[in-house]
């Protein structure tokens, strides 16, 4: 995506950086240092789309993840926290469906934290999400002992 505000980057691999320093921004989400390090280390190898600013700043980013060729799944999204609710997160996701569905996927999956957790940050987060037209599917208590992980997922048309 090309705006005089804001351009969306697709790279097949390698933003480490700007995964890590997005991450580090967002302690209220991504505060557990294992989990950071294995989605610095996912950036490796899956698709990188990044949001930066006219400055070049690196505000956003979404790494993506093909189980098979009709459906791919979202395996982190983040905003760094100043840029929230400024449509940061719908332009990736604009960029990446419109990508994924050039390529013939028709179905775009997220895992996030449940309801069952209080977490007001994640409340948010599924706020977004059913904003951009993902529906809930399931509740699975026990994919993240301890933690409920709920399951969504958007038909892409
Ligand atoms: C979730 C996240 C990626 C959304 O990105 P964003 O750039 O803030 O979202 P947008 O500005 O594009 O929001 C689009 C729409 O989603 C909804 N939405 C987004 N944030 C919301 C909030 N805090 N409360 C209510 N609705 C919200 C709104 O309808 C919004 O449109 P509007 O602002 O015109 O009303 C971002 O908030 C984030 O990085 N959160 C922390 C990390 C995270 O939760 N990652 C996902 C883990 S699964």
């Amino acid at each position: 995506m090309e705006s005089p505000r804001l351009r969306i980057e697709r790279h097949a691999s390698g933003d480490r950086d700007a995964v890590r320093t997005i991450l580090e921004d967002l302690p209220q989400w991504f505060g557990r240092p294992d989990a950071t390090e294995a989605y610095v280390t996912a950036a490796d190898t899956l698709p990188n789309y990044v949001a930066i600013t006219p400055a070049g700043e690196q505000i956003g980013v979404v790494l993506i993840e093909q189980h098979f060729p009709e459906t791919a799944e979202i395996h982190l999204m983040a905003v760094k926290r100043a840029w929230h609710r400024q449509g940061v997160g719908k332009a990736l996701l604009t960029e990446v469906e419109g990508d994924l569905l050039s390529r013939g996927t028709r179905m775009l999956t997220v895992k996030t934290l449940g309801e069952a957790d209080p977490d007001e940050g994640y409340r948010r987060t599924r706020l977004f999400y059913g904003d951009q037209g993902f529906v809930r599917l399931e509740e699975l208590p026990d994919l993240w002992p301890g933690t409920p992980c709920l399951f969504m997922a958007k038909l892409l048309l």
